[in-house]
């Protein structure tokens, strides 16, 4: 008898460390199912990947567009296993009183926002099977602060906050985890690093070391503000 492979839901599949985590983790034979805006890239992924993983064009700012997608993906595949929280935006290298209020709500809407309307539509679900782990991507900027980040710095200081709640509202067999996934060279660190975002690794060095170390969560670290180990 085929046992059910896991299912892995993932925001912000179109490049960075989604895109190099749901190549991993569908090499390790897991279901993918992921969103990003980019009409162009989410096509090729679901064109090279095949069911019965699905990618699709879902910006997680929109509570709407969430819960159709969710909607959908809960008929047809019932909760995910694992629910990736990744999709993000940094603001342009400035001072936070030089951050129009345009760029500040796009900020929020995605960082905070997007997470809980993916939170929303999703973990009901995933509640009532009493099982499945929520990971919400944080940042080193979610626990220190730095220079004309400060858009940044508030989103993942809120996710460390929003998740550890969520953490204390979970039943038991669940759970909800902030992760700092470090320091990696992708389009995000080379808007705020500049040049020398060319010195870290690369996400799909990454992602090797990051995907076994999010399989292995469970209830044991329910609440627990995390970092990967590269
Ligand atoms: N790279 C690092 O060193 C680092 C360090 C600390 C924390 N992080 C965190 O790790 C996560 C991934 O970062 P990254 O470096 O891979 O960033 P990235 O290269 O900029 O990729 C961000 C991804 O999020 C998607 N996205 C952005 N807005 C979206 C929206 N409204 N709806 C759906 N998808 C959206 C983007 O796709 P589209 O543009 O196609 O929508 C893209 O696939 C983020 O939460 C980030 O804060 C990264």
């Amino acid at each position: 008898m085929r046992t059910k492979s896991k299912i892995v839901l993932i925001t912000g599949v179109t490049r960075g460390l989604g895109r190099a985590m749901a190549e991993e983790f569908m090499r390790q034979g897991l279901v993918v199912l992921g969103c990003g805006r980019s009409l162009e890239k989410i096509s090729a992924l679901s064109s090279s990947s095949g069911s019965p993983h699905d990618f699709a064009v879902v910006n997680v700012a929109s509570d709407e567009e969430v819960k159709s997608w969710a909607h959908r993906l809960l008929e047809e595949l019932g909760p995910p296993d694992l629910l990736l929280n990744n999709a993000a935006l940094i603001n342009r290298n400035a001072p936070l009183w030089k951050v129009s209020a345009k760029e500040f709500s796009e900020i929020i809407d995605v960082n905070i926002k997007g997470v809980a309307n993916v939170i929303r539509h999703f973990v009901p679900a995933m509640v009532e099977r009493k099982s499945g782990v929520i990971v919400n991507f944080s940042s080193g900027w979610g626990r220190s602060t730095a220079a004309e980040v400060a858009p940044y710095c508030a989103t993942k200081w809120a996710i460390e906050g929003l998740t550890q709640a969520l953490a204390q509202e979970l039943p038991a067999g669940m759970a909800a985890i902030p992760l700092n996934p470090g320091i990696i060279n992708t389009e995000m660190l080379q808007s705020c690093f500049g040049g020398s975002a060319s010195t870290y690794p690369t996400a799909r060095q990454w992602a090797k070391v990051a995907v076994p170390f999010i399989l292995n969560l469970g209830p044991a670290e329910n609440g627990r503000s995390l970092s990967v180990p590269i």
